[in-house]
């Protein structure tokens, strides 16, 4: 008999609870988006998220427990979204799960959001397949929050090797879309829209080419885009009729960035059994052809897209991963953080 972990999560626009066996097998996995509401707003509106995420919770955590044909009984304990993200929404959350934690008298874990990112590869929606990863691993997580480089030597011992100095990879691809006129979540849209366009229409520079650290830059790819934009408007070319090209550059340029940086890492850690991408960006198609097709090491995403943008299933096996490799000590209590630095990844107490 594995154990049964009920996962919460609520970090930024998404209502999410899941029950997942042994940190691997998903029982159910239930998510509410309240992304309709920010479509036209060019991205999340806190207050708004967290009003939506009030009325919603209740409603996930039912229909999740009762897809799985689970009573409160079959739990074993309870993982949570602790931070980083927004103040509200992560206040929804953890608060729902100590109040449900106390009343069911359920152990309460904890979660830093990367963590859940980082775990997302174990999970598997057979219970017959069960994925079989050797550490070293080298992770790209990139999100609409984050954009790092982890090499993983266990669940609980990772060493940050880079990270953004401005804008997430995600939230390039946001404001991308919005220069261009397309809809907020920007990934997605722009990678529609770049479906018919040409990669090599428009040259974007890669950023950070002569720098020998691990960080990312995304900023100037932005900067670049609104140029560029700026520049055919003044020749009178209509953008709308440039967009598929523009969308498809301006995703190539993107996609370069990040396999360039994890290129530079595999060369300086050639020990790693396996690449992993995970977070919402890796949902991304071209950059997962462009890592297969130029990192000679074997790639792992998450197993279905569900499992690369925010989730719960991510959060209860993260709470798996640290009970088993923390035991009590991962029941530490916790405070609720918005800004939860990345070296809090496995810290439960801060
Ligand atoms: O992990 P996630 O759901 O939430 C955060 O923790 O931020 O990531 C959301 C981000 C958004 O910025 C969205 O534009 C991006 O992931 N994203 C994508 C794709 N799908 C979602 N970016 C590129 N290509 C995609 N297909
Ligand atoms: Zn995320």
């Amino acid at each position: 008999m594995g154990m049964l972990i009920l996962g919460i999560e609520t970090s930024c626009d998404e209502t999410a609870a899941a029950l997942v066996k042994d940190g691997q097998y998903v029982r159910s996995n239930v998510i509410a988006s309240s992304c309709e509401l920010f479509k036209h707003t060019g991205g999340v509106v806190p207050e708004a998220a967290a009003r939506q995420q009030v009325e919603l919770m209740l409603p996930v955590l039912h229909t999740c427990l009762e897809s799985a044909n689970t009573s409160t009984q079959d739990i074993d304990a309870i993982a949570v979204t602790r931070g980083p993200g927004l103040l509200g929404s992560l206040i929804v959350g953890t608060t729902t799960a100590r109040v449900l934690a106390s009343l069911w008298e359920k152990p309460l874990v904890g979660i830093h959001h990367t963590l859940g990112h980082l775990s997302s590869p174990w999970l598997t929606d057979a219970d017959d397949d069960r994925p079989d990863i050797a550490f070293p691993v080298l992770t790209l997580s990139a999100s609409g929050g984050h954009t790092e480089l982890w090499l993983r030597h266990a669940h609980t011992n990772n060493m940050l090797l880079g990270r953004t100095r401005d804008d997430a990879a995600g939230e390039a691809f946001d404001k991308g879309a919005s220069l261009l006129g397309l809809p907020y979540p920007g990934g997605p849209s722009i990678a529609r829209a770049a479906e018919h366009g040409d990669t090599h229409a428009f040259d974007f520079p890669l950023p950070l080419a002569d720098d020998d650290t691990l960080d990312f830059s995304f900023s100037g790819l932005k900067t670049a885009l609104r140029y560029t934009l700026r520049d055919l408007e003044s020749r009178g070319t209509d953008r709308a009729t440039r967009q598929a090209d523009l969308a498809a550059s301006y995703q190539e340029a993107l996609c370069a960035h990040l396999v360039d940086r994890v290129q530079h890492a595999l060369q300086q850690h050639t020990h790693v059994h396996e690449l992993h991408i995970v977070g919402g960006v890796s949902a991304n198609a071209r950059l997962r052809t462009l890592l297969q097709e130029q990192c000679d090491i074997p790639l792992r995403t998450p197993p279905s897209l569900a499992y690369c943008t925010d989730n719960a299933a991510m959060i209860a096996a993260a709470g798996a991963f640290l009970l088993r490799e923390r035991g009590s000590k991962a029941l530490a209590p916790f405070e609720t953080n918005a800004s939860l630095p990345a070296d809090a990844l496995c810290a439960s107490e801060r």
